[in-house]
C-alpha cells in the first residue's frame, strides 16, 4: 500500500514542491489550497482549504473521513507584517497572523488525529520559521509573524504529548530562507533544496525524536 501525504499550502511555493518530492517518491499526495481551480499541481486532489474559516476546515475533514494520513503537513501561512513597524501593525494584522499560523495549524492536526494514528507513518509536520526561535533572536521587528511561530512551537511541543498517546509523533520544520512569494527573490535557497532537504529529515524521523525542531538540513534549532 502507498503512502499518504496531506500539505496544507501545497499549490505554490514550498507546498507545492513537496507535494512534487513526495509524489515522485511514489506517494499518494492530497494537497489544499483556498482556490484550487488556479492550482495546477501533480498532487492526486487538490482540495478547497481557507485556514481562517471553520466551516472550510470541517469541509476538508469530511473529505478526508476514512483516509489514512501517514503525513500531516501543516505547510499554510501568512508573513502579513513584512517590512511593517510595531507602530503600523495592528491588532487585526496581528491576530489573523496568529489564527493562521499558530492556531489553526494545530486545530487541523487535532481534527486529523485519528486519521494520522490509523496510518503506518503516524506524524504531524509543521513549517514553522527559526524566525520563531527566541534563542535566535537578533534583531528588530516582525512581531506578528515572529510570534505567531514562537506560538506555534509550543502549541505543537503540547501537542506532542497528547498526540504520543496514539503513537502519533511530531516535527518542526525552518524550510531555511527559500525563494517563493514569502521568501522573496533574493533568499538564500531555492524550493527544491529546501522540500527535498525536509522529506529526507522527515523520511529518518521517529518517535524517539518527536518535538523536534529541526533546520531543513536535519539539524537542530534552539527554542
Ligand atoms: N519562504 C521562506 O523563506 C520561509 C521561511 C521560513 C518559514 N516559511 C514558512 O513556510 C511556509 C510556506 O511558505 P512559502 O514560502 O511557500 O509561502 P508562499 O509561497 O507565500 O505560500 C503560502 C502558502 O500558504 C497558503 N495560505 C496562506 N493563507 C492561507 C489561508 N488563509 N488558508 C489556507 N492556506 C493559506 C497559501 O495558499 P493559497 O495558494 O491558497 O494562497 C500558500 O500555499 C509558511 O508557513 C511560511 O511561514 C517560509
Amino acid at each position: 500500500m502507498t503512502s499518504t501525504i496531506v500539505i496544507t499550502g501545497g499549490g505554490r511555493g514550498i507546498g507545492a514542491e513537496l507535494a512534487k518530492h513526495y509524489k515522485q517518491a511514489g506517494w499518494t499526495v492530497f494537497v489544499t489550497a483556498r482556490d484550487p481551480s488556479r492550482v495546477v499541481s501533480p498532487a492526486d486532489r487538490v482540495l478547497a482549504l481557507d485556514v481562517r474559516d471553520a466551516d472550510s476546515v470541517a469541509s476538508l475533514v469530511g473529505a478526508l473521513d476514512g483516509v489514512s494520513i501517514d503525513i500531516l503537513w501543516n505547510n499554510a501561512g501568512v508573513y502579513l507584517d513584512k517590512g511593517v513597524s510595531l507602530a503600523e501593525l495592528t491588532p487585526e494584522v496581528w491576530a489573523e497572523t496568529l489564527l493562521i499560523n499558530s492556531i489553526m495549524p494545530v486545530k487541523i492536526a487535532q481534527a486529523l488525529l485519528p486519521n494520522v494514528a490509523a496510518s503506518e507513518k503516524k506524524a504531524l509536520a509543521f513549517t514553522t520559521s527559526r524566525m520563531g526561535s527566541i534563542a535566535s533572536l537578533k534583531s528588530a521587528g516582525s512581531y506578528a509573524y515572529r510570534s505567531s511561530k514562537t506560538a506555534l512551537n509550543m502549541a505543537v511541543a503540547i501537542l506532542t504529548n497528547e498526540a504520543a498517546e496514539f503513537g502519533v509523533s511530531t516535527a518542526l520544520f525552518h524550510p531555511g530562507w527559500v525563494r517563493t512569494d514569502m521568501g522573496g527573490p533574493i533568499a538564500d535557497i531555492d524550493v527544491a533544496t529546501s522540500a527535498g532537504g525536509m522529506k529526507a529529515v522527515m523520511g529518518a524521523h521517529t518517535i524517539a525524536r518527536s518535538g523536534a525542531y529541526y533546520n531543513y538540513d536535519g539539524s537542530v534549532i534552539p527554542w
